[in-house]
């Protein structure tokens, strides 16, 4: 392995976890990610899989990052996701330690298998409810919950480590967060309840909209009894229920956990964003098409991630930029 100077930012927060988007584009149209109308990114702009491979290798040996995670839009509508998985299987000898994907799940049962042997590790698997009416409208109106549960069962059948995502929008599924933690306890998969970011692409999100850990927690604690865990790296906290279930909550608004935070973000364009609430991002595209040597965009890399801003815990609120959660991935 080689050895690399850790990537910093001004606070002393190491990056360890980079978050690739391959595509903005997505065959759902959950309103708390992206515009109603979305505009996508024309193929030529995307970052082609040899680049990805180029950018995944300098951040790996130069930069220090030991975990990818790839993510979308829906990463699964990127063509043959599974040739740029087994590229990346190679960088474990330099260093990478986990391949990860994040995704809505419906494409799972054609591609899960494919993607384990090509080396992927684990997926995070969204599911907002298991009611059929109201998956229609937080999708909108693209699939039906069994979708993604044959997506989960397929994933868990090939081998896949599988985690649930629950986003929490008051008015839409807050009525969900019980029925939900039943069928993961039944299913004994990992659930994690997520507040509602000001990411959305429509303008949607109000601090009233959002349900905070608290609140799932006391909603919790009239059916299971709740122990909390010691915190971890992770932004989630968790939670032992009854003794035995652990419950993952992510309190972005109401708790940010800016200040442990090791994450990157690259657009499916190349733009590097140091903090998933930054206004704008640093191109990497431009140089790498413009044959930069790969000393030139590691010192881009590290210029850009030093100037990391101090997070969501410091400048709450909406976010006015150009792009929003679905094409920055998460
Ligand atoms: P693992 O920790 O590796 O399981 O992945 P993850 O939880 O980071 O990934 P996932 O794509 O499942 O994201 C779950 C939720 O956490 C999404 O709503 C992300 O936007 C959010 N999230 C992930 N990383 C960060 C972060 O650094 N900051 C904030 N504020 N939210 C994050
Ligand atoms: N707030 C919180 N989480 C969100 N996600 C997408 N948009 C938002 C938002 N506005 C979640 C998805 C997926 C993960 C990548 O990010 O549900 O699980
Ligand atoms: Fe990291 Fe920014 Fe999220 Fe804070 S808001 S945890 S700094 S990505």
């Amino acid at each position: 392995m080689t050895q690399s100077q850790p990537l910093s930012d001004q606070r002393g927060r190491e990056k360890h976890k980079l978050r690739i988007s391959l595509t903005d584009r997505c065959n759902f149209r959950c309103p708390y990610c992206m515009p109603e109308d979305p505009v996508w990114q024309p193929r030529e702009r995307l970052l082609s899989f040899e680049e990805l491979e180029r950018l995944s290798t300098l951040f790996v040996t130069r930069l220090g990052i030991t975990h990818i995670r790839l993510t979308g839009g829906e990463p699964l509508l990127r063509k043959n996701i599974e040739h740029l998985v087994s590229r990346l299987q190679l960088l474990r000898e330099q260093g990478l330690q986990r391949i990860s994907l994040t995704s809505n799940g419906i494409l799972l049962p054609k591609l899960a298998g494919k993607l384990q042997q090509a080396g992927l590790d684990d997926v995070n698997i969204s599911l907002d409810t298991l009611d059929a009416e109201r998956f229609l409208r937080l999708s909108g109106g693209r699939s039906t919950p069994q979708e993604v549960i044959d997506g989960i069962h397929a994933a868990r059948a090939a081998g896949l480590r599988v985690k649930l995502n629950t986003v929490v929008i008051r008015g839409y599924n807050d009525a969900d967060v019980l029925p939900l933690l039943e069928w993961a306890i039944k299913e004994d998969l990992p659930l994690r309840f997520i507040e509602f970011m000001p990411l959305d692409g429509s303008g949607q999100w109000s601090r009233d909209k959002v349900v905070s850990e608290e609140e799932i927690l006391a909603t919790v604690g009239r059916s299971y009894q709740v122990e909390r865990l010691a915190a971890g790296k992770e932004p989630a906290t968790y939670y032992r229920l009854n003794e035995h279930y652990s419950l993952g909550i992510i309190p972005t608004i109401s708790n940010p956990f800016c200040k442990s935070c090791n994450r990157l973000r690259l657009t499916a364009t190349g733009e590097l964003y140091a903090c998933l609430f930054s206004a704008t991002g640093r191109d990497l595209r431009g140089p790498l098409r413009e044959s930069a040597s790969d000393q030139q965009i590691e010192q881009i890399i590290r210029g850009h991630v030093w100037t990391k801003e101090a997070g969501y815990a410091v400048s709450q609120g909406y976010v006015e930029r150009p792009i929003t959660m679905h094409a920055l991935g998460g």
